[in-house]
């Protein structure tokens, strides 16, 4: 059996001792250290942890009193969660379709979605290729204040041509530390930012509100009262949690050109594949999360039933928003309103993608597939 994906974590190292052996299981310092070590990585002033990206751009939209009526730029085709945040808010989502040759949010389309009412922009790097929030923070660069908030729930690495990273460009950049990612802790987010009041409002709000986290409100042995000045939920990370971080947030190059000579591998053994095609990778120092397909609409559901039949664990990221249920009825999309997003949402198929996948099974897929081909 081929696993679709497996985590990086040893068993033989005992990350939770740290956290079991200090005073707090909830956020503490080993939270704060790996806040430090990800705004050190991003040279970002500030970051906070956590319990999901989800919960961390709900708290953003929160902190930038996004109301009824504001709208947020989504690609059609993404995860259902970067839609879904701006639902829970009570902001309306505006889709703009996908570039042909990347499947990342078409620039073009997103600065035709812009009307007076849009507040936030959330570009996606996609599988890890990185999007080019460099060009869209310039094309909007003479628009009232809009935010730009990058969804790099798949990269923890990118780098511009001009040696810029990966969060530069926007206002908030936020990860996930989701099972299937690239680092993990189970269940996580991280976000970073420059914006000092909006940092200190998200850190509240993740925190039902309230102006100091439990292992602030002791200073020098004197209790530091909290207060309430806005209305907030729970979404920050426990030590336990974070202490799974530390050591992938260090070795993550590492983990990176791991993944990248995987990626390598996978073109090599498709080359000679003649009816596969693959999303364009945009800039060369991207990352790699996923190992997207791309074959005619007519094979994919056949070709994913015939691989899942010779034990190779494959899915679909991701059938286009706009042809969700919820989505499609709220906001009255008719069928082709996003022919890019919805053709790639049929053609793709996504192959096993983790550190512990081997050249023979890489070898494997690649036979199975040409099998399939030449049926
Ligand atoms: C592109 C994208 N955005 C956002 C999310 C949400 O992340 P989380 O599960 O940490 O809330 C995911 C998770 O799968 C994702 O793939």
């Amino acid at each position: 059996m081929i696993h679709f994906y497996k985590h990086n974590l040893k068993k033989n190292k005992n990350y939770l001792k740290k956290a079991l052996n200090s005073l707090y299981l909830t956020s503490g310092p080993i939270s704060e250290n790996v806040e430090r070590l990800i705004s050190e990585r991003f040279n970002k002033k500030y970051c906070y942890l956590t319990n999901s990206w989800t919960n961390g751009l709900i708290s953003i939209l929160m902190s930038i009193n996004l109301k009824k009526d504001d709208e947020v730029i989504v690609p059609a085709c993404t995860f259902v969660a970067c839609a879904n945040v701006v639902e829970m808010v009570g902001g309306k989502v505006v889709f703009a379709d996908i570039d042909e040759k990347t499947k990342l949010l078409d620039v073009e389309d997103c600065i035709k979605k812009i009307t007076k009412k849009t507040k936030v922009i959330m570009p996606v790097h996609l599988y890890g290729n990185l999007f080019d929030s460099r060009k869209l923070k310039k094309k909007i660069a003479t628009k009232k204040k809009i935010f730009i908030i990058e969804d790099c729930a798949h990269t923890f690495y990118g780098l511009y041509p001009n040696y810029k990273p990966l969060g530069y460009y926007s206002d908030f950049a936020v990860f996930s530390f989701y099972a299937t990612k690239n680092i993990t802790c189970g269940e996580g987010g991280a976000i970073i930012s420059n914006h000092k009041n909006l940092m200190e409002k998200i850190k509240s709000i993740s925190n039902n509100g309230m102006t100091k986290p439990a292992f602030k409100r002791f200073v020098k042995k004197k209790y530091v009262p909290w207060d309430v000045k806005q209305v907030g939920f729970k979404a920050n990370l426990s030590d336990v949690n974070a202490s799974l971080l530390e050591e992938q947030v260090i070795n993550y190059s590492k983990l990176r050109n791991n993944r990248k000579k995987i990626f390598d591998q996978y073109i090599k053994a498709f080359k000679n594949i003649n009816d596969i095609f693959f999303p364009k990778s945009s800039f060369v120092n991207r990352d790699f999360h996923l190992f997207p397909i791309g074959v005619n609409e007519k094979y994919r559901d056949k070709l994913i039933e015939y691989l899942l039949k010779k034990n190779i664990f494959v899915t679909v990221n991701y059938k286009s928003i706009t042809q969700l249920n919820y989505y499609k009825n709220k906001y009255k999309i008719k069928k082709n309103t996003f022919p890019k997003s919805e053709k790639w949402s049929k053609q793709t198929l996504s192959l096993p993608f983790h550190q512990k996948l081997e050249k023979k099974d890489i070898n494997f897929i690649s036979k199975v597939i040409t099998g399939f081909f030449n049926k």
